[in-house]
């Protein structure tokens, strides 16, 4: 197959192509619980290409349905939510939650067919404060994934959204491009400027690290490695998770539990969620000696206030438009190596300005991207052989698989096999979570 037919098939996300079909086999974390209130504003939400209207009825049920009023297509977001039910304001139908039309007022009551009717509405599933909308076609849909993060209790996790305005693969690329960290993050650090115990202080020694990349159950993972003290090695160790998750290797692989998934809301924009333990040790602890943070360490979210808009939830006031908001005499005078905010800015400009859908025939991936190819590999194979001869995708049956993927960085003693390594950390790891309770 050619690139840009891969590039087709890999970033394309609509119904019935190759990619929009395999994620719509798993379930799509799609909104907080928060945003939807009992008999509150129904919302637009968009999911793979998809115009969606989200509401909560009387009774807490959570209904996700297209936004054509099957009746006569008149968009149920203008739609009353009233008594357990959406009722389309054009002639009054009704819906519940599971998309049952309920009431037909518009017709006489021997004539009345609403038992015959349903508005197209996907199952739903509440967990921990998250909203999850399952897209496929099974009369019964599968478990939720086993995404360790997402199965603690929600007062325990911190949970956010970000939209980005490009194709959701370059966004999860731009998690599993760990090369960048050393220069877009930490370009302007050198390793005097930070604390001797300060593991962070590696990355900056040396910015060209080694890597072993390989196929995982649950997807792709790669451990980056570098020399730390003389008969240490320092590792990064991230994971890229079926079929738009991703674990990166910021934080203490001990306690460093969390998930960040990049969902398509269409083909040229993406909602991130961000979901971490609030007890695990700070991701980012690096301070210059003189105690001034960097830059980089602010963690707010400038988000401009959320609107009804298709495009209108968790956008950030830095954009293409503002030039991501570039500080040029701060990236002049290196108090920054790019001059942009912070980390989750850094990342989100850098995607962004690669256009809405990145080219690949326009790339040269070399050795420090074997993680991206070997990732987009992964998808397309899983993702044709799903579309061929249905093939599962992987998690989907199986969703305790995605609790054995853990990362973080850690030092080992040289030698060490890196799976082995890496079985030792998973090991030792703490789990807030039992596998029981995973299980369960
Ligand atoms: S279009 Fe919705 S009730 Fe007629
Ligand atoms: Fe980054």
């Amino acid at each position: 197959m050619s690139k840009a037919r891969d590039r087709e098939d890999l970033t394309r996300v609509g119904p019935g192509t190759v990619m929009g079909e395999f994620m719509r086999q798993y379930w799509i974390p799609a909104a907080l619980s928060g945003e939807l209130v009992a008999d509150g504003d129904p919302m637009r939400l968009l999911l793979l290409g998809e115009k969606l209207i989200a509401f909560r009825d009387s009774s807490g049920r959570i209904g996700v349905m297209d936004q054509r009023c099957p009746h006569r297509c008149a968009s149920l977001f203008l739609g009353r939510n009233e008594r357990n039910g959406l009722r389309c304001i054009y002639h009054g139908w009704k819906f519940d939650a599971a998309g049952q039309c309920v009431d037909m007022p518009s017709v006489p009551a021997d004539q009345d067919y609403k038992a015959k009717v349903r508005a197209k509405a996907y199952r739903t599933a509440e967990r921990n404060g998250i909203v999850w909308v399952y897209m496929g076609a099974r009369e019964a849909a599968p478990p939720l994934p086993a995404i360790e993060v997402s199965l603690l209790p929600q007062a325990e996790m911190t949970q956010h959204f970000v939209q980005r305005r490009c194709n959701w693969l370059q966004a999860l690329e731009g998690e599993i491009d760990t090369a960048h960290f050393g220069f877009l993050h930490m370009g302007s650090i050198e390793a005097d400027d930070l604390d001797p115990d300060d593991p962070l202080r590696y990355t900056v020694m040396n910015r060209t690290p080694e890597y072993h990349v390989a196929d995982a159950p649950w997807g792709t993972t790669y451990a980056a490695y570098r020399a730390a003290d003389p008969g240490r090695l320092y590792w990064r160790v991230a994971n890229f998770l079926f079929p738009f998750w991703a674990q990166t290797p910021a934080g203490a692989f001990p306690t460093h539990v969390g998930a960040r998934a990049w969902v398509p809301m269409d083909d040229e924009h993406t909602m991130f969620l961000h979901l971490h333990w609030q007890a695990a040790s700070p991701s980012v602890p690096a301070r210059r000696r003189d105690g001034t943070a960097p830059m980089y360490l602010t963690r707010h979210h400038d988000y401009r206030p959320n609107d009804s808009g298709w495009y209108g939830r968790w956008r950030l006031r830095a954009d293409e438009t503002n030039d991501w908001q570039i500080d040029r005499a701060a990236q002049r005078a290196n108090q920054s190596y790019s001059g942009i905010g912070n980390i989750h800015l850094q990342d989100q400009a850098i995607t962004e300005s690669m256009g809405p859908v990145s080219d690949h025939t326009f790339e040269h991936l070399g050795p420090s991207d074997r993680m991206i190819t070997a990732t987009r590999r992964r998808l397309l194979r899983a993702a044709r052989a799903w579309q061929k001869s249905g093939t599962v995708p992987p998690g989907v049956d199986d969703p305790a698989l995605y609790y054995e993927a853990r990362s973080g960085f850690f030092l080992t003693e040289e030698g060490l096999d890196w799976r082995t390594a890496y079985r030792r950390q998973v090991e030792a790891a703490v789990r807030p979570v039992s596998a029981r309770q995973a299980a369960e």
